[in-house]
């Protein structure tokens, strides 16, 4: 009697163990499938992305996210969209204001309604960094349209503001990779 509960302990012991060894090789191959995507395409243009824009985000997921329009994704960068808008809008009042302090409100609004343009100045922006080779849409989409470009580049800015909790760096971001175009249009 007291054998066989030692055998049904021992047996118990060791499916203990291999449950539990399972369950930590299974753990690593979670990990290792996470690891395998890196290597993508997508997440190959993700790296050359965060090199041109110079920022390396914390958290690569909401770069991802920024490069997923709406007709592909659930998950997608709408939302991020209009936050970066906002660190635009931000961006461009505080270099204006920064330089010419006597600036009138209507100039200024006029400065953010240009920047805010989705053909020309936005989508153009996005255009220039390769946006439309890189944004996630669905095969019925075409990925070069301004409003398609035009949501994923400003995405980039909400997300930097999501990955550092406030929007200074996200604002010196967008500044750099717009190239100060806005200050030039100031002096014409
Ligand atoms: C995609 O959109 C761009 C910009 O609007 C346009 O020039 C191009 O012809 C479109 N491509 C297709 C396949 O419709």
């Amino acid at each position: 009697m007291a054998f066989r509960n030692c055998g049904f302990a021992v047996f118990t012991l060791l499916s203990i163990l291999i449950l539990s060894y399972s369950q930590v090789f299974a753990g690593r191959e979670l990990v290792g499938g996470r690891i395998k995507p890196s290597s993508s395409p997508f997440s190959s243009a993700l790296e050359i992305l965060q090199k041109q824009i110079g920022y390396t985000f914390k958290n690569i997921g909401l770069l991802r996210r920024a490069m997923t329009h709406s007709s592909f994704s659930e998950e997608n960068n709408k939302a991020l969209s209009i936050l970066g808008s906002s660190v635009i809008d931000t961006s461009v009042s505080l270099h204006s204001l920064a330089k010419d302090i006597d600036m009138s409100p209507k100039e200024l609004n006029r400065l953010i309604a240009e920047i805010s343009k989705v053909e020309t100045s936005c989508a153009g922006d996005g255009m220039q960094l390769g946006l439309q080779k890189v944004v996630r849409v669905s095969p019925k989409t075409n990925s070069s349209m301004p409003s398609v470009v035009c949501g994923a580049f400003r995405a980039i800015f909400g997300a930097i503001a999501i990955d550092t909790g406030k929007s200074d760096d996200a604002e010196t971001v967008f500044w750099s990779v717009h190239g100060g175009k806005v200050g030039k249009a100031l002096s014409m």
